[in-house]
């Protein structure tokens, strides 16, 4: 996903510059710990598991950039550093020393978490008329909102 075009808002209100600040921080944190997954997910479900979470960290790395620039067309600063992510982050780190089970409990908290940041970005910047913002959000809580459906299901049944 990229952005193109930017329509800058002349005067982005405060809560959705510090909300896009949360969810890159988030962002941030689930990739590393969609990759651990990735690294040390062991099991039957192995292979699905394996490229799931590798689904995940690449769909979330490349969301890094794309609000990292929409930060900035707000006028705002893209900070990159992990130990501001971290400990901002609702989300947590983890060592990936766990079952796969605990691994799909985890990442699928954490993506209707991230959901939820991304709509009240969407909510608000509807308000502020900011359609730009607002559609991206909305796209960004659609593709946490599958992925959380998807490592879910692997818990039914
Ligand atoms: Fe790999």
């Amino acid at each position: 996903m990229s952005i193109s075009v930017v329509a800058r808002n002349a005067d982005p209100a405060p809560a959705v510059i510090e909300n896009l600040e949360q969810a890159l921080r988030e962002t941030i944190v689930e990739t590393a710990k969609a990759q651990t997954y990735h690294w040390n997910v062991t099991g039957m479900a192995f292979g699905p598991l394996h490229a799931l979470f590798q689904e995940i960290y690449e769909d979330h790395f490349a969301a890094q950039d794309t609000l990292a620039k929409l930060i900035k067309a707000l006028g705002s600063h893209a900070d990159g550093r992990l130990i501001k992510a971290i400990e901002a982050s609702k989300i947590s780190e983890c060592d990936g020393a766990i079952s796969s089970t605990q691994m799909i409990e985890n990442l699928a908290r954490d993506q209707r978490l991230l959901s939820s940041t991304l709509r009240q970005i969407a909510s608000i910047s509807e308000e502020q008329e900011d359609i730009v913002t607002a559609d991206f959000a909305i796209e960004r809580a659609a593709a946490h909102d599958n992925f959380a459906w998807m490592l879910a299901a692997h818990l039914e049944g």
